[in-house]
């Protein structure tokens, strides 16, 4: 019996060591991009563990370099750190970066890789990607966007209007853009005070506090089937109710569904089946099934809610911050605009604004790290070989705060994206880059900047935003992990700027 159990442990340990050896060999191959060294397996825990990532790598990147290798557990991740390499992988490369990592949390929301923005590079993510911009760009025409976004903004302007005491503008935004996502994916309008909203919105922010520092499951894979942690199980309950919900809308329109009235996005991706269906188009049929179609949605309102909700946080800080670029805008919406709405037209004449929002994104990290990506292919960045199927994130922080690209990087100055005569630059400055570039660029990117600015636009045309009096704006930030930042919480106060 001793034989026997020294037998399987000599086999174990010889497989293991078999199995280290051949990937040092492997890895002998390549011309890996430096990085620090790491106890194996555990890997860089003090980088990957901490909230503040973006700004640890962005220091290793000082000694090592722009593409920098770390491991995150036992897996090798590399970080592009400037915009050199990430345009290099990301454009140039066309898709050898294009893939995504699969990790066990997103096969739970993903619903086994049936999304957008998680799924790795195939000609069904191809197919799912262009339906989807193609439902997106059908809120650019005419005045849909911008009454869209009049609407929604109009009900809790209002209501802010009543606040007669400093108040926490988070409170507001943050509902506000759900329910613009609301009336996009779903075609609702719902009061303001609407208690489904509210739990949704409860259990999105439960769930970034859950992500924060990571789930041991996505580390360590094999963890969920053998001894699965609380916060595993958190997890799946919180994305059930999710995906419920998502379901259940998507089953609502599908009862009521007519192809000739388009109330919002779920019409635009059921018509989309419809015409499959007209033209007997079988194989786009098979990729149009429900799930499918549902998980499209959860990734346009996912994916927008939070960044832009972040993005307006830090454009009031902002704001706030520095009254006088506050009253700049103010002047130009008042001459551009005048009393009426703010509407995509002006859009092309709101310069300075809209420089102001360009400033807000690329000091405010919203996207952290963005999506990681995977390389499809044996390929190179910066003179480095990157073995096929490696994990890549873009350091987005360091490539906004890049001193060669940026004079003065943690100043908050709108004249960067000017010219003389205080029209918009034509061609953006080369590192600014918050919706990331190629293949897997931000779909929503197109949508996001012009609701933002109408939105900005919405909000100083009314009111006088400013910190409670003999309140200073608090310096520190809100570290919500995998490099996203947000204001310390702040309270503001307002003033209607014609009083109604
Ligand atoms: C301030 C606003 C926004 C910012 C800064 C932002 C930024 C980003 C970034 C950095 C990525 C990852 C790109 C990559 O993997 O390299 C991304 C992906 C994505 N974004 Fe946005 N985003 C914003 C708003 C939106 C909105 C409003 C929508 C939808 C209406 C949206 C939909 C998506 C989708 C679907 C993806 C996944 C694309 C793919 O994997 O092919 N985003 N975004």
């Amino acid at each position: 019996m001793a034989i026997l159990s020294l037998n399987v442990q000599t086999i174990l340990a010889g497989l293991t060591i078999g199995l280290l050896v051949y990937k040092a060999i492997k890895r002998m191959r390549y011309r890996l991009p430096p990085g620090p060294w790491c106890i194996p397996l555990i890997g860089h825990y003090k980088v990957y563990g901490s909230v503040e990532i973006h700004k640890k790598i962005a220091e290793l990147s000082k000694k090592y370099g722009p593409v920098v290798r770390i491991s995150f557990g036992p897996q090798m991740w590399i970080v592009l750190n400037n915009i050199d390499v990430t345009l290099e992988a990301m454009v140039k490369k066309k898709a050898d970066f294009a893939g995504r990592p699969k990790f066990n949390s997103g096969e739970v929301f993903t619903e086994g890789g049936k999304d957008i923005a998680f799924t790795s590079y195939s000609p069904t993510w191809k197919f799912h990607r262009k339906i989807a911009g193609k439902a997106l760009r059908h809120y650019l025409q005419g005045d849909l966007l911008e009454n869209m976004v009049q609407d929604n903004a109009e009900k809790f302007l209002n209501k802010m209007a009543k606040e007669k005491e400093p108040f926490f503008f988070k409170d507001y935004v943050d509902l506000m853009i759900f329910h613009q996502l609301y009336t996009l994916c779903f075609g609702e309008k719902r009061p303001v005070d609407d208690p489904e909203v509210k739990a949704l919105l409860k259990l999105d922010n439960d769930l970034f506090d859950l992500f924060g520092t990571g789930l041991l499951e996505d580390i360590v894979p094999y963890l969920k089937d053998i001894y699965p942690t609380a916060k595993w199980k958190k997890f799946n309950k919180m994305m059930g109710e999710i995906l419920h919900l998502l379901h259940t809308k998507f089953k609502q329109h599908v009862d009521t569904f007519s192809p000739d009235k388009n109330r919002d996005f779920i019409d635009s991706l059921l018509m989309a089946r419809q015409e499959a269906e007209n033209e007997g188009d079988e194989a786009a049929l098979e990729k149009l099934e429900d799930t499918y179609l549902v998980q499209t949605i959860g990734d346009i309102f996912f994916a927008g809610v939070d960044t832009t909700r972040f993005a307006m946080d830090w454009f009031v800080y902002f704001m706030t911050r520095f009254p006088e670029i506050q009253t700049k805008c103010q002047e130009e919406i008042d001459r551009v605009v005048g009393s009426g709405h703010p509407s995509m037209k002006d859009r092309s004449n709101l310069d300075y604004t809209e420089a102001c929002l360009f400033e807000t994104l690329r000091l405010a990290n919203v996207a952290g790290l963005g999506i990681p990506h995977k390389t499809i292919c044996d390929t190179q960045v910066g003179g480095y070989d990157i073995p096929k199927g490696t994990t890549v994130v873009i350091n987005f922080w360091a490539l906004h705060q890049d001193p060669k690209h940026w004079k003065d990087p943690e100043q908050f100055d709108p004249s960067r994206y000017l010219d003389e005569e205080g029209k918009m630059k034509p061609i953006r400055p080369d590192s600014w880059l918050p919706f990331s570039a190629g293949r897997r660029v931000c779909l929503g990117e197109t949508v996001a900047k012009p609701e933002l600015l109408l939105l900005c636009a919405n909000l100083l045309q009314r009111f006088d935003i400013r910190l409670p009096d003999g309140v200073k704006a608090n310096p520190e930030h809100n570290m919500k992990g995998f490099g996203i930042e947000l204001p310390s919480d702040y309270k503001i106060v307002v003033k209607e700027r014609i009083e109604n």
